[in-house]
């Protein structure tokens, strides 16, 4: 496995005008990773779907794409822009409750989770809302949840890719990727991280001049389904 890589950060597709400052992961990521771990026909499930990256790029490389998304709003983005065949392969629900949607097994997962600082009140898996709450513990207590459920759901040769990054907020660090992989780890066997450096015209538009987190890279941790799968992967 390769463990360093560039890509360019910039979005190749376009989402309606009120989206556009939404993050999102860069189309060329995903394509990456896809390439390296799935085959023509494979099912592709993002659980954190946001506006449908990983659904659009596993339909360009003739996979079948399957997302929950927790944003009524983002759900109709992405059932826009899937092809028609797809459309109902995108849940309205929340990544807390995989097991009460109607999900077929997949081969891959490739998701961004909603990110959280240490500090923080509100609930990321309720996106935010200004009525939610949680605290880093809650929150990494839920990752833990999701990927437990997802472990369900898996094959028996899944691969699980998560995109994730540390992050850099009002001069302290919360080792969110470090944490993430702890709580996967619980469900899923961990082969390692890939480091993704970001290069493009708009990191200089962000804060130091780097990746909306403070970096200017960020990982790609990539699962396995146990500890029994081969070593040459
Ligand atoms: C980092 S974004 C994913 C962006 C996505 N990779 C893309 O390229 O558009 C995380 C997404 O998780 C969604 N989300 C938050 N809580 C959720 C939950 N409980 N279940 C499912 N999705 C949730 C957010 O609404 C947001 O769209």
């Amino acid at each position: 496995m390769e463990t360093f890589l560039t890509l360019g950060y910039e979005q190749e597709t376009d989402v309606p005008p009120e989206f556009v400052d939404d993050v999102r992961t860069p189309e060329a990521y995903v394509r990456h990773f896809l390439r390296e771990h799935t085959e023509e026909g494979d099912v592709v499930l993002d659980p954190f779907a946001g506006f449908g990256t990983t659904l659009l790029v596993a339909e360009e490389l003739g996979r079948v794409p399957y997302g929950v998304e927790y944003e009524e709003d983002r759900v109709a983005v992405v059932r826009d822009r899937v092809s028609a065949d797809h459309a109902e392969h995108v849940i309205r629900g929340s990544a807390l409750e995989l097991d009460s949607h109607d999900l077929p097994p997949f081969d891959c997962c490739l998701t961004s989770p909603p990110y959280m600082v240490e500090g923080m009140e509100t609930n990321p898996f309720r996106n935010y809302a200004t009525d939610s709450e949680s605290d880093y513990d809650r929150y990494l207590a839920d990752v833990r949840e999701v990927f437990a459920q997802l472990r369900q759901l898996a094959s028996s040769d899944v691969t699980l890719l998560v995109d994730v990054s540390n992050v850099k907020f009002e001069g302290d660090v919360t080792t969110l990727a470090w944490d993430v992989a702890d709580a996967v780890s619980e469900s899923f066997h961990f082969r390692g991280e890939v480091v993704v450096g970001w290069k493009g015209e708009d990191q200089d538009d962000r804060d130091g001049g780097t990746y909306v987190y403070g970096y200017d890279h960020s990982y790609c941790l990539v699962f396995g389904a146990g500890e029994e799968e081969s070593e040459t992967k």
